[in-house]
């Protein structure tokens, strides 16, 4: 971050300072868990239900932290006091951008492939200029400061995440951080059960728009109608990426290979060139559309663009992350986490992968659809059905209706099995496995990373496939 005096701090959180010289000065990082503290860093103290941040304040001081962030004195500790500390977060990333008149905004949204894409942004933006963009999914109303406050006087670009469970959620995080340039990838049914339709999602994403200045960019998914409605919404000037043909960035003649990666044939306004992609999966033809959008807008010439999407790898774990075990078996752990959309995504990579290859599915249950939960599982069992998966391992009772989806396909040659949890999918895998076998693990987070985990230490433990 940038230096910043507490009597600054103080000033842009409109907080107190107590037992605090006003000239001291925070040069960051700013952070929560007091672990991560260093000299110069402000420790913010959340008052948590089982853990009080304020318990941490001595250690960070120990630690090198200038001044303590919080809601309610320590003795003999340097506070900045707020009467919410993560609105003081929010309001002093904002102070720190403010102060950034040479740093570009990126901000990015939609249902899936945030992360994604936010780090092939980052990928391509690194090669501009110095980038923040860390691993991960900071991308609520603590991750996205936090992410914000790495921001300092030589970073160029800022490439954040913006997620969102309900309407104003996204206005929030730009009124953190104003974006310069707005990415919407795509409306699908994630947190459908709290947002209630995809309508009313779509009225949620397009905020991201709505908060552009009018010298901003507004990048938009042109295969997406309920994306591309969103040019309506903006002042800001408008750029459409997809394969739709009158899409201003867009992929032509798009091929993969028998790993799932993408090439087509980049096609933008000035002219266009040859992309062979690293990265797994159809879907990954859109993100990197929507980086090429961005990066273009940045000034990167077209020879240079296609080259550096080619060169795209993964930064973020557990998503379409593809491996090959000794033993002969490919792996692609997409275990991070599970939607409708995405699972349809991972399921055609598979697919893809799977030619001429037994196929197997581990899939585990989706959060948060609400009243479309029944079926929005039993179409994801359907689809893998239809895609001919040979093998579908469902993890738990929840996700019940996978398994019912997929038996109900009259003709599908595969079996489904439904299994109490996952340590039952480690062990039919166990016994499954063979040479040349594809496997696919993906839902809700924590619910199939161990799945995932275990078919990683398998390849390297002597429990692998035997021919
Ligand atoms: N454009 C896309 N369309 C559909 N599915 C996608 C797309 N991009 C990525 N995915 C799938 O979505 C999964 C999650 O990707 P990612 O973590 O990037 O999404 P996210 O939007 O950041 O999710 P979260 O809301 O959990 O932060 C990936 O593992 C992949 O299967
Ligand atoms: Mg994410």
């Amino acid at each position: 971050m940038i230096a910043l005096s507490l009597a600054e701090v103080a000033a842009a959180v409109d907080g107190r300072l107590v037992a605090a010289d006003p000239a001291a000065t925070v040069t960051g990082p700013v952070e929560f868990d007091s672990r991560k503290v260093g000299p110069g860093s402000l420790f913010v103290a959340f008052p948590g239900e089982k853990v009080d941040g304020h318990d941490y304040a001595s250690a960070a001081m120990s630690a090198g932290a200038v001044a303590v962030l919080g809601t309610r004195e320590v003795p003999g500790v340097p506070m900045v006091l707020v009467t919410d500390a993560l609105t003081a977060m929010g309001r002093l990333a904002r102070a720190v951008v403010d102060r950034l008149p040479g740093l570009t905004v990126i901000g990015l949204t939609g249902s899936s492939g945030k992360t994604t894409t936010k780090d092939l942004i980052g990928q391509l933006t690194a090669r501009l200029g110095p980038t923040v963009a860390p691993p991960g999914s900071f991308n609520n109303e603590l991750g996205h400061p936090h992410t914000a406050l790495r921001a300092g006087p030589d970073t160029r670009y800022l490439v954040l995440e913006k997620g969102s469970r309900g309407v104003g959620h996204v206005r929030y995080l730009c009124e953190i951080v104003p974006p310069r340039i707005s990415v919407v990838l795509n409306v699908g049914t994630s947190h459908i059960g709290e947002f209630g339709s995809q309508e009313t999602i779509a009225v949620a994403k397009g905020e991201l728009v709505e908060a552009l200045p009018p010298d901003g960019l507004a990048v938009l998914n042109a295969d997406d109608p309920r994306v591309d409605a969103m040019a309506s919404r903006t002042r800001a000037r408008v750029v459409r990426y997809g394969e739709a043909p009158d899409a201003d960035v867009r992929a032509e003649d798009v091929t993969l290979d028998d790993r799932g990666r993408g090439s087509y044939t980049l096609v933008t306004p000035e002219g266009s060139a040859p992309v062979r992609l690293g990265l797994t999966g159809r879907h990954q033809v859109s993100n990197t559309l929507a980086a090429a959008a961005v990066a273009r807008e940045l000034g990167m010439p077209l020879a240079e663009l296609a080259t550096a999407l080619g060169e795209l790898g993964l930064v973020s774990t557990r998503r379409m992350d593809v491996f090959d075990r000794p033993d002969g078996v490919t792996v692609i752990d997409d275990s991070y986490n599970a939607n409708p959309a995405s699972m349809s995504a991972a399921l055609k990579a598979l697919a893809s992968l799977g030619q001429g290859r037994r196929t197997v599915a581990v899939l585990g249950y989706m959060a948060e659809l609400g009243p479309f939960e029944r079926d929005g599982h039993a179409e994801v069992g359907q689809l893998a059905a239809e895609l001919g998966v040979d093998r579908l391992l469902v993890v738990g009772e929840p996700a019940a209706s996978i398994h019912e989806g997929a038996t109900a396909v009259g003709n599908w040659g595969g079996e489904s099995v439904l299994l109490t949890d996952q340590a039952a999918a480690v062990e039919v895998l166990r016994g499954e496995l063979r040479p040349g076998d594809v496997v696919l693990v993906k839902g809700s987070r924590y619910r199939t990373w161990e799945v995932a985990d275990a078919l990683r230490a398998d390849a390297t433990s002597g429990n692998g496939a035997t021919a």
